[in-house]
């Protein structure tokens, strides 16, 4: 670095082009650097798939010699290993589980993450979703193919058409994504519960109310429609196995937009094939891609997408660069971060 000066390394230059940090993004990032500050915007690509960070270019790792702030999407060991004056992270990404690996858990580096930054376009998706699989467009889908006109499985006795002011809705996780969709939810009309790791702190705007992880059971046996919208961490790896499933009502609804590993997907499968479970909404896959040979693809049902309910192209970088600017100048008077993560909460 140049007499001196502290280097903010920007690294998202995504290999997606919503994601790719556009050039007005570049241009405000330095245009808000202070007095004495060098900003570095790689250009060689990066993945921002996940957590992001796939691995590190070349370029990046050397410029991160000298770094002090590295912003990308999420971190790689190796990165962290070539950048030993690095004192914050800004991850681009909302998961920070592959971020938290030991020696970025034990040094004393801030990490910060865009939890809630995605949480508008998310919602809408869950929105969209659940209301598909409630008025039944799966079946209308199906029928448009074969050119069939058939009023009976939307009118006949054991029709599953409803409304989603009828719905109570159960949110796992209550932060930004699950906030979003509550109010969106309760505003139609539905109850919504939601599911927090520090219920202590009450219930967000939209929620009726909030229960601890230890009330999952008892409130899943009350859910038309479950929301998966929890990080993945040592708390809710393999939450919502066969047994909890079974906890839900018949011709429930289940939504996961946070990871795949929250979720026992051939227990999901048995259950919607049966007719146990109405159906699924699902972005993320305990395995992505989603292989092929996966029966979820076969599945009327179940309404999948890969990885994008978070795609946002006119909106992610005001929302990501007012999050990442605002702390940069708190970083700077020694205020306290947004979004800091809690690197033994993980998350
Ligand atoms: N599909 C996508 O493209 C996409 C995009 C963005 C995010 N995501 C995923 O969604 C997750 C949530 O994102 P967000 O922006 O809503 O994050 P957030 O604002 O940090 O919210 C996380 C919420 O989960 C709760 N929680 C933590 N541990 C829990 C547990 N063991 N049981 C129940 N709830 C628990 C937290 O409780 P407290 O509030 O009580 O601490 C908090 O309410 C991310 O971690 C990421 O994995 C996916």
């Amino acid at each position: 670095v140049s007499g001196g000066a502290r280097r903010l390394v920007v690294d998202l230059a995504s290999t997606s082009r919503n994601w790719s940090l556009p050039a007005w993004g570049a241009e405000r990032i330095r245009a808000a650097a202070p007095p004495g500050w060098e900003v570095h915007v790689a250009t060689s690509s990066t993945s921002s798939d996940g957590d992001g960070s796939g691995g590190t270019a070349p370029e990046v790792l050397e410029a991160a010699g000298d770094a002090e702030v590295y912003f990308g999407f999420g971190l790689s060991e190796a990165l962290f290993a070539a950048a030993p004056r690095l004192r914050w992270v800004h991850s681009a990404s909302a998961g920070v589980g592959s971020l938290l690996f030991p020696a970025m858990r034990a040094s004393d580096v801030l990490l910060t993450n865009s939890a809630g930054v995605m949480a508008d376009p998310i919602a809408e998706h869950i929105l969209g979703g659940v209301i598909f699989l409630l008025r039944a467009m799966d079946v209308a889908v199906e029928q448009q193919r074969r050119r069939e006109w058939n009023k009976a499985p939307f009118v006949a006795e054991g029709a599953t058409v409803r409304e989603v002011g009828e719905c109570r809705i159960l949110v796992v996780g209550a932060g930004g994504i699950g906030t979003a969709v509550a109010r969106r939810f309760s505003a139609m009309g539905a109850r919504c519960t939601g599911v927090r790791r520090r219920p202590e702190l009450g219930a967000p705007d939209g929620f009726e109310r909030v229960v601890a992880p230890d009330g999952l059971e008892e409130a899943l046996r009350e859910a038309d429609v479950l929301v998966l919208c929890a990080p993945l961490t040592e708390g809710t790896r393999g939450l919502l196995d066969g047994r909890r499933l079974d906890c839900l009502p018949t011709g429930a609804i289940v939504v996961n937009v946070a990871r795949g590993s929250l979720l026992d997907e051939e227990a999901l499968v048995e259950r919607v094939r049966s007719g146990r479970l109405r159906g699924a909404v699902l972005d993320v896959f305990r395995q992505e891609p989603l292989p092929a040979e996966s029966p979820l693809w076969g599945l009327p049902q179940v309404l999948l997408t890969p990885h994008v309910a978070a795609v946002s192209p006119r909106r992610f970088w005001e929302r990501e660069l007012e999050l990442f600017l605002g702390n940069w100048s708190r970083y700077q008077s020694g205020a306290p971060l947004a979004n800091l993560v809690d690197k033994d909460a993980g998350y």
